[in-house]
């Protein structure tokens, strides 16, 4: 009993002591080599460290801060964050002469103390056996060594933060066992060293905040472990090569801050396990391939801001799963909100998508962002509830809401589309931009004008009437005059009826015709169907592709006022009576001319009805005395609707015989409908204004 408790006990004792001496030889690891010892006591001394670090009597190995040791010799040299003394500080050098001496240095660290100077060139002949070098925020200057290549060893070279100047040794592309290659943040300039592509283990390349220029070098997309790759702040220019595209481990892209172009090639979905793509402030242009984004995408965050981009954003982009930042701000991105409903939770997500040419109504894919700047682009309607309080929506098109685009901006914007403008909100402060002075006081003279005439015509008008109807009695010959039925003009004040109800609808505008389907209409708008050149546009007959002919005016833009198109416009989407001419459609494609469609009148115009012959080429017929009566009250009756029914009041301003349409059963349909104006108009804008403005 007693022998196996004694055996047990020293087993145990055993078992303990081994423990302890094992683990004592570990922590006691001594400096043995005498020359490393020197070495080390000279760097203490050239670098000035303090006692405190590096206390003089005792084992470096064992006792000193940042020494670390292996079978006896100096493996490691961490002085990151040490001070000088007091001596030491007053003339900073980096001496470092003694490392030589210290052959199985694996690292040396000195990240964030100061050595002014240059990195002596025998860094890369004696440190063979580095593997770590981070001289990171030194405050070294001059050249990076070309010898540096010659550190083959290497896997972490750390550079940045420094005052580097010169080009970056195309030697470094020898280190071919480096995973981290840092050397942001210096005054390096030249071009990337083609030789970077050998470095087939690097996992991060960092060479922002630099001088650098020339292109992207293909070869970077030969690296196939780098993750992260920061080239921005340079002046890098040219496009991003295709090859980039294969780098599939990527996680971190960043270009931004250079003066790269082109357009970004859609190889770039090779990047699949990318979770931040920052290539803002460039001069990047062209649309974004549809499937530049890979699915399933890792993207976290997407900048694409300043940039020259056009064209729309691919719907992936606003549904990927992970995204927190997506600014896309300062391009000519343009087009419609997707509708489609997101089945992705609200997020914290951010979306900057100011200065753009977006347009359309704001849709439930806000949702998802908590934080929105949709600022300068051309959004309408009205703001919906989920849309964040802290958004930013100026300068859009909105409705009833502050700081928005003028009425003019977004119209044209809208109609150069071939789109109306509806729900535009009014600012109730900001004041239509004046118009040109010299224009605005004579077309006040002419309002004023035919306003006052107004109502000495409207009598000639009657009298006209009564003139006709004593004719019809007295003879049955029919006058060889052309009915005047000139100017008519504005309505007594007073009339409160209520606005016509047609609120501002693109549907009342007809279909929507392309130009294409016009040339086939008109033979290429040929002389043959030319059927007058009017002050407004010039007049095409034409046979639909139904088969129903039809009218086209066509306003050429550089000849006739643009305004006028609009206005008519503008007209037609408020106001709808059996008395004036049906407008079947319009085309607005084109830049420079637009075209608005209506249908054809079988029986002409009154100045033709009234001169044409019995039995006249065209086989229609004069008109008999019931037919001119009827055309009378129709064209009064026409004129009744715009100055009574319509609020504000509108006048027509080119009455005349040729205005005066006719149906297939006679019917008057009024006509030259551009020139229309309200009573109270007294400038173009305001007739715009009110033409617009919706029922409130
Ligand atoms: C230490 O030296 C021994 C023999 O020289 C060798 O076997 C061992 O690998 C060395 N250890 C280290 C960490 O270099
Ligand atoms: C050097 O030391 C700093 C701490 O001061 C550390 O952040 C850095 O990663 C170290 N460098 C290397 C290569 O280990
Ligand atoms: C280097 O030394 C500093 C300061 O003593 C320390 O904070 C840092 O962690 C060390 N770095 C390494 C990689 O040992
Ligand atoms: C390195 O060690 C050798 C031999 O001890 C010595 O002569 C030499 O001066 C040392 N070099 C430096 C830079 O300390
Ligand atoms: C070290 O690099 C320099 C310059 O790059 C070169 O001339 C020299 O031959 C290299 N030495 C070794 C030992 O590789
Ligand atoms: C970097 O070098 C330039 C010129 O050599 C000098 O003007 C500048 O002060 C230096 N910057 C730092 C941080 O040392
Ligand atoms: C690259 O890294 C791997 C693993 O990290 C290593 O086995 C290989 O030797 C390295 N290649 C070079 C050329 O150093
Ligand atoms: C790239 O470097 C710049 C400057 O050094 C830095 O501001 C930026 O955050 C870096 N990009 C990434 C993605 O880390
Ligand atoms: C957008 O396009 C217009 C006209 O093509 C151009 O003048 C403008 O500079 C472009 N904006 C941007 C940010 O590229
Ligand atoms: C939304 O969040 C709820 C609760 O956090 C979760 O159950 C649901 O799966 C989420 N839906 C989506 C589409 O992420
Ligand atoms: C989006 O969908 C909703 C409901 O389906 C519809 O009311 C709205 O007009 C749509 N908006 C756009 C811009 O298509
Ligand atoms: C418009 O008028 C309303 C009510 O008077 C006011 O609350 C709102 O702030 C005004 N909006 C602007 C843009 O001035």
């Amino acid at each position: 009993m007693v022998d196996q408790r004694i055996v047990l006990a020293l087993k145990f004792l055993l078992l303990v002591l081994f423990f302890e001496s094992t683990f004592e030889q570990q922590q006691q690891e001594r400096l043995t080599s005498t020359i490393e010892r020197a070495a080390l006591l000279g760097l203490r001394s050239s670098l000035g460290l303090r006692s405190r670090d590096w206390p003089i009597k005792v084992d470096p190995c064992s006792v000193w801060n940042g020494i670390k040791c292996e079978n006896g010799s100096v493996s490691e040299i961490n002085i990151s964050g040490f001070e000088r003394t007091r001596i030491g500080s007053q003339n900073p050098q980096f001496r470092v002469d003694s490392l030589v001496n210290l052959t199985r240095l694996k690292s040396f660290n000195a990240s964030g103390f100061y050595l002014p100077g240059s990195i002596p060139g025998w860094f890369g002949q004696r440190l063979v056996s580095l593997q770590a070098l981070d001289l990171s925020s030194c405050l070294i200057s001059n050249a990076i060594p070309g010898s540096l290549g010659n550190l083959t060893g290497l896997t972490g070279l750390y550079l940045h933060g420094n005052n580097f100047t010169g080009m970056i040794p195309s030697s470094l592309g020898q280190l071919v066992g480096l995973s981290v290659l840092d050397l942001s943040s210096n005054m390096l300039t030249g071009s990337i060293p083609v030789s970077f592509g050998s470095l087939q283990n690097l996992t991060t390349l960092d060479l922002s905040m630099n001088f650098l220029f020339g292109s992207v070098p293909p070869g970077i997309g030969m690296l196939s472990k780098l993750q992260y790759l920061n080239l921005s702040s340079n002046d890098l220019t040219s496009s991003i090569p295709a090859q980039l595209g294969d780098l599939s481990n990527l996680v971190d892209l960043d270009l931004s801050f250079n003066s790269l172009s082109g357009s970004l090639p859609a190889e770039l979905r090779g990047l699949r396990n990318l979770q931040r793509m920052l290539i803002g402030v460039n001069l990047f242009g062209g649309s974004l391939p549809v499937n530049l984004f890979p699915v399933p995408s890792q993207l976290q965050t997407v900048v694409l801001k300043s940039n020259g981009f056009s064209g729309a954003v691919p719907d992936v982009l606003w549904s990927m799963p992970r995204l927190r930042l997506l600014d896309i701000s300062g391009n000519n991105f343009t087009g419609m909100l997707s509708n489609a409903s997101l089945n992705t939770n609200t997020t914290i997500a951010e979306l900057n998508a100011s200065q753009n040419l977006f347009y359309g109504d704001l849709t439930p894919l806000l949702r998802r962002f908590s934080f929105v700047d949709l600022s300068g682009n051309y959004f309408k309607g009205r703001v919906p509830d989920y849309v964040s309080d802290n958004a930013s929506l100026v300068s859009n098109c909105l409705r009833n809401f502050s700081n928005q685009r003028s009425l003019l901006d977004c119209t044209s914007f809208y109609t150069e589309k071939g789109l109306i403008l509806d729900g535009f909100g009014l600012p109730n402060s900001t004041q239509p931009p004046a118009r040109e002075d010299s224009g605005k006081s004579n077309r006040k003279v002419i309002i004023l004008a035919s306003v006052s005439g107004g109502f000495v015509l409207i009598l000639l008008l009657v009298i006209l009437i009564v003139l006709l109807l004593f004719c019809i009695r007295k003879t049955g010959n029919a006058t060889q005059k052309g009915v005047g039925v000139d100017p008519a003009t504005p309505v007594p004040s007073g009339s409160s009826l209520p606005p016509p109800g047609v609120s501002f609808d693109f549907s009342s505008l007809g279909d929507i015709y392309t130009y294409q389907q016009l040339l086939l209409a008109t033979s290429d708008f040929s002389d043959v169907n030319l059927i007058k050149y009017g002050h407004s546009g010039d007049l095409y007959k034409g046979i639909s592709e139904s088969g129903i002919p039809v009218v086209i005016k066509k306003i050429d833009l550089q000849s006739h006022r643009k305004e006028a198109y609009l206005l008519e416009l503008d007209f037609f989407s408020k106001v709808s009576n059996p008395r004036l001419v049906p407008l079947l459609g319009h085309c607005l494609e084109k830049e420079n001319e637009k075209f608005l469609i209506y249908k054809h009148m079988p029986n002409g115009d009154l100045s033709t009805s009234l001169y044409r012959k019995t039995n006249s080429e065209d086989g229609l017929k004069s008109l008999d005395w019931i037919t001119r009566l009827k055309i009378a009250i129709g064209a009064a009756e026409g004129l009744s609707y715009l100055h009574h029914e319509c609020t504000p009041p509108i006048v027509h301003r080119d009455v005349q015989a040729s205005s005066i349409l006719l149906d297939d059963k006679f019917e008057v349909r009024l006509g030259s409908l551009s020139e229309v104006c309200t009573q109270e108009g007294d400038t173009q804008h305001s007739r715009i204004t009110r033409l617009l403005r919706l029922p409130q």
